[in-house]
């Protein structure tokens, strides 16, 4: 049996392996479903977080509740520049140099999204197009150019680009089939999820020497109440045979933000309840 002055350096040796204690993260896309449980894990794990989004203090937000001087939601939209620098600026000021990015900000569209969006691919609107692209695509471009470029200068960093399992894989749209009007998840979305694990790769070999980690963290669909007939279609191609739960990705962004993966970099983690093993 373990006696106490072994459980003691057991406890100091997790402490190094995944210790944020005392850092700095960026969360963007925080008061969404996920950032939010993002923003509360890195905080039990000692760090001080500053989450982006567009309206981040809204009282009914996934946000609101948390009272911790080590947090501040500010308001950013990560396809804008100056916002981003403010952001940047606002969290050295109160909390110091960040050396976690979490690039969650993301729009979808999920299985109630507004028919205008969800068409067949032939009359897919170019705007919806160009609205995906700008949030996805170049709003982790910048996030990356002002934050990373900030690290790369300011001593590292990890930077945890999220992309979903239709960035790997087609959509499989039988599952859809239940909606009354016919509902296409949209290519732009698996374009743009397809287009971060490059993002990742490049500017993994781009920062290696800069001491900036980056990689991807791929995930699959959380519960979030859906339509049970969209469950049943969904769950069948999973095997582990169930949707995530929200907080289970947890685990991978701290794994991705500590110590514990400090030979990582450029690198796909696949979090999916084996959707993508079949
Ligand atoms: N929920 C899932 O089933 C699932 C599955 C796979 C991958 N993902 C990925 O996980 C991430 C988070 O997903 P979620 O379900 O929490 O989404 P969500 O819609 O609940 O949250 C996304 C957040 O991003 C914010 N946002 C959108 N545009 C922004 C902008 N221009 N500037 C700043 N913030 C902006 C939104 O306001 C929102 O709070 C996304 O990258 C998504 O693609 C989610």
């Amino acid at each position: 049996m373990m006696d106490e002055r072994e459980a003691q350096v057991d406890r100091e040796y997790l402490s190094r392996l995944f210790g944020l204690a005392g850092k700095t993260v960026i969360v963007t896309g925080a008061a969404g479903q996920l950032g939010g449980q993002y923003v509360r894990a890195f905080l039990s794990a000692g760090a001080s977080v500053t989450g982006f989004d567009l309206n981040p203090g809204s009282p009914r937000g996934n946000l609101a509740g948390i009272a911790s001087d080590r947090f501040l939601a500010w308001p950013v939209d990560i396809t804008a520049r100056e916002s981003l620098e403010k952001g940047l600026a606002e969290t050295v000021r109160r909390f110091g140099d960040p050396t976690v990015l979490v690039n969650n900000a993301a729009i979808d569209a999920p299985p109630d999204a507004d028919d205008s969006v969800t068409g067949p691919f032939e009359t897919y609107p170019e705007s919806a197009w160009d609205k995906m692209m700008a949030v996805n695509v170049k709003g982790m471009f910048l996030c990356c150019q002002v934050i990373g470029g900030y690290m790369a200068v300011h001593g590292g960093g990890s930077i945890i680009n999220i992309s979903s399992i239709y960035g790997l894989l087609s959509p499989d749209q039988r599952i859809y089939e239940y909606r009354e009007k016919p509902f296409f998840k949209p290519a732009a979305y698996s374009v743009s999820k397809a287009g971060v694990l490059n993002l990742t790769r490049y500017l993994a070999t781009y920062w290696a020497a800069q001491g900036v980690r980056v990689n991807t963290l791929t995930l699959a669909g959380v519960f979030n109440h859906q339509d049970p007939r969209f469950l049943e279609g969904y769950t069948k191609k999973v095997p582990l045979g169930r949707m995530a739960a929200a907080d289970e990705y947890n685990g991978a962004v701290l794994f991705l933000a500590s110590p514990a993966s400090a030979y990582m970099t450029g690198a796909n983690l696949v979090v999916d309840g084996g959707f993508s093993a079949w």
